[in-house]
């Protein structure tokens, strides 16, 4: 008898066999058992088993490579604390990313010439309209929901060179349990959010000019490689979801599991020096205090790539 469960599963005939194997088609029953049991088996559960201490990001040792590449394979999020917070450039960042896969930098709206962006708080109009550019809470997320398609975020690094006085805590979810929590609770919800129209972000119109089309797509799609990507916010303001009732279901399943006391849910306070790396998981942030009159507030360098981490060839 086979272990892995492919044997036992009927699927629907017009299921193909590539579909059969991959984990995250709504079909697979038997690739989907064998993957969630892996995935939750291997699960990292404390906050202190995400954290890799990095001597130099610049020059990353094989034992830091290697310690981030296992904690990302099994919860798709690093969290990484520099022993000398001094150099805290974006020349860091881009290096860091380098390093791990991550090459292809997005140049969003608001980011600075160099594509990586200054997350801090601004008065400008243009920037002082979204809020990662002011102290508000920032709801559940992952990076570049609006984007094209074609333009998908996979990767992201967050650094933090000054937290703020009190407040901005960030809490980050795998995107792959939440996959895992809605499919168990109904396989139609994976369906309904792998829709083309499951979630539209309405156009976004400047002085009357619009700067970004309307943007449609699924919350959970698979890349080339099968990986998992999910396209999310919970904003209720400016997200239509697709009318009808098994998405809308879904969409509110996904708000319960952020409003509990998931265990999956790590919550952390970037202190200098610190940051995180992730395959673009959610993750959301709680206000904070900002004092208009100080130049000395939160700030935080974020680097957005259509890459997710990945093992480079080391260079010699
Ligand atoms: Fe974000």
């Amino acid at each position: 008898m086979r272990t892995d469960g492919l044997a036992m599963t009927t699927l629907p005939e017009s299921t193909t066999a590539a579909e059969s194997l991959d984990p995250f088609h709504p079909d697979a029953e038997g690739a989907y058992a064998a993957w969630r049991e892996r995935k939750l088996d291997s699960y990292l559960s404390s906050l202190e088993d995400l954290v890799v201490d990095i001597d130099d990001g610049l020059h990353l040792s094989q034992r830091e490579t290697a310690d981030i590449h296992r904690i990302v394979a099994r919860a798709n999020i690093v969290i990484y604390r520099l022993a000398e917070p001094g150099d805290q450039s974006k020349t860091l960042v881009r290096q860091l990313g380098r390093q791990l896969g991550l090459q292809q930098l997005d140049n969003n709206l608001c980011a600075d010439e160099d594509s990586i962006t200054s997350l801090r708080v601004v008065e400008k109009r243009r920037q002082g309209e979204y809020i990662p550019y002011t102290s508000k809470r920032l709801n559940w997320h992952t990076d570049g929901y609006y984007n094209t398609l074609d333009k998908q975020i996979r990767g992201v690094i967050l650094h933090c060179v000054q937290p703020a006085d009190q407040g901005g805590e960030n809490a980050f979810l795998d995107h792959e349990i939440a996959y895992i929590h809605l499919r168990d609770e109904n396989p139609d919800f994976i369906r309904a959010l792998m829709q083309m129209d499951a979630m539209t972000i309405p156009p976004n119109i400047l002085d009357g000019r619009e700067i970004r089309p309307q943007q449609s797509g699924p919350v959970f799609s698979t890349d080339c490689k099968g990986h998992l990507h999910m396209r999310y916010s919970a904003r209720s303001r400016n997200i239509v979801w697709k009318n009808d009732s098994t998405t809308q279901a879904a969409a509110e399943c996904l708000l319960n599991l952020f409003r509990s006391d998931s265990p999956y849910i790590f919550r952390h306070r970037l202190e200098s020096g610190q940051g995180v790396i992730s395959n673009n998981a959610l993750h959301c942030r709680t206000e904070f205090n900002h004092d208009n009159d100080s130049n000395q507030g939160r700030l935080l360098y974020r680097a957005r790539y259509y890459d997710r981490i990945a093992e480079v060839a080391r260079q010699r």
